[in-house]
Parts: C-alpha cells; sequence; structure tokens
C-alpha cells in the first residue's frame, strides 16, 4: 500500500508576538566613546542583530537589513549597563517587513529604575535560497496596540509613494 504523501503549507499567517526576539548584552568600556558614554553604532548593531532575528523568525528564512526607518537615542548608555533589545515585526508587505525595536537599560550600580534608553524602526526583505526576496507570511496584529502600530506604518509607507 502506498504511504499518503503529507504536504505541510508554510503557515499562512502570523501574530507580531511570533516573531518577538530579545537580544541581552552587557556593554563594556570597549564600546564608550570620548564622552565616556556608549557609542551610538554600538547600539544600532545590537537594534540591527534583534531586529534581523525578529524579521528571520517571521519571515521562517534569513532577511536582510534594505532600511533604517527611525532611530532615536532617550538617554545615555553607560559601560556594565545590562542592555535588552526587544524586536517584534509590526507590518509585513510581499516580501518586506518592518520591525520595531526598543531598548532598555538596567544600570550597573542599579543607581535607578530600569531605562527606556532607544527606539528604532527597520525595514528587512526576506531572502530565498535563490539569493532574491522571497514571500513573507501574512502579518495579523492581535492587540489593539499592535493595530495602531500596523496603521501607523501602513500609513507611513502610503505616504512614501
Ligand atoms: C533587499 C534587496 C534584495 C531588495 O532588492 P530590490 O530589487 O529592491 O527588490 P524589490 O524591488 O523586489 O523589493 C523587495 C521589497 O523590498 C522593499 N524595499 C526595497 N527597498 C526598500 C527601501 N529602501 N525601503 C523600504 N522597503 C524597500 C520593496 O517595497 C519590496 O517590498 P514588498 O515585496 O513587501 O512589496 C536589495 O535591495 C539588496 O540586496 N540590498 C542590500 C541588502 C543588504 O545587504 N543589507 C545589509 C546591509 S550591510
Amino acid at each position: 500500500m502506498e504511504t499518503p504523501t503529507t504536504i505541510v503549507e508554510p503557515t499562512a499567517h502570523k501574530a507580531p508576538a511570533d516573531s518577538s526576539v530579545t537580544l541581552a548584552h552587557i556593554m563594556s568600556e570597549h564600546d564608550t566613546n570620548l564622552y565616556g558614554s556608549v557609542h551610538g553604532g554600538a547600539v544600532m548593531r545590537l537594534v540591527d542583530d534583534a531586529a534581523a532575528a525578529a524579521a528571520g523568525r517571521h519571515a521562517g528564512c534569513p532577511a536582510v537589513t534594505v532600511s533604517v526607518d527611525g532611530m532615536s537615542f532617550l538617554a545615555p548608555v553607560r559601560a556594565g549597563d545590562l542592555l535588552s533589545v526587544q524586536a517584534r515585526v509590526e507590518w509585513a508587505g510581499r516580501t518586506s517587513m518592518s520591525v520595531g525595536v526598543e531598548v532598555t537599560a538596567e544600570r550597573w550600580n542599579a543607581s535607578g529604575p530600569t531605562a527606556k534608553v532607544a527606539t528604532a524602526r527597520l525595514t528587512f526583505v526576506a531572502i530565498g535560497a535563490d539569493g532574491t526576496p522571497r514571500a513573507v507570511p501574512e502579518l495579523r496584529p492581535e492587540s489593539a496596540e499592535e493595530r495602531r502600530r500596523h496603521e501607523e506604518v501602513a500609513a507611513a509607507r502610503r505616504a512614501r509613494r
């Protein structure tokens, strides 16, 4: 008797929480600038890493950065601070995804509460095995906040056209 073939379809849609990634990193004195605080570029690298992981998780394949749509530094980061970089896909097109990132710092000397130190939004494109853009699952926002962010990105993209 012939064994029936099971066809596994790729997931047609995902929620923002499915791609959520948190990357933790202790900043070192090698990351500091001449003013003694951590160089913005060191934070941007972590932001790009976390966002790429979230985009890859949504797409189910590697994704490359195509644009940094916004990045705000809200408070200085110091050597020894424990950074938590949280990223999740907030909008998905055919092959592109918009990823929102929030960075918080736990101060190494516990001098204060955890502080929000940066936010960012980046666009990634999923890349298939042939090296070209590949279709990604539809994104279905679930909470009111997820729907608000989804619409915010959609409106920004419409305005850019
Ligand atoms: C990503 C890349 C393959 C896209 O190639 P492309 O020829 O622009 O592909 P397309 O025109 O088919 O666009 C693909 C998607 O990217 C989006 N896109 C392209 N450039 C964009 C930009 N600057 N900002 C936002 N979205 C962009 C398109 O809107 C499209 O989205 P959709 O499929 O959801 O509708 C190409 O630009 C590339 O290789 N860039 C370098 C990426 C890289 O190396 N990053 C690491 C930096 S070191």
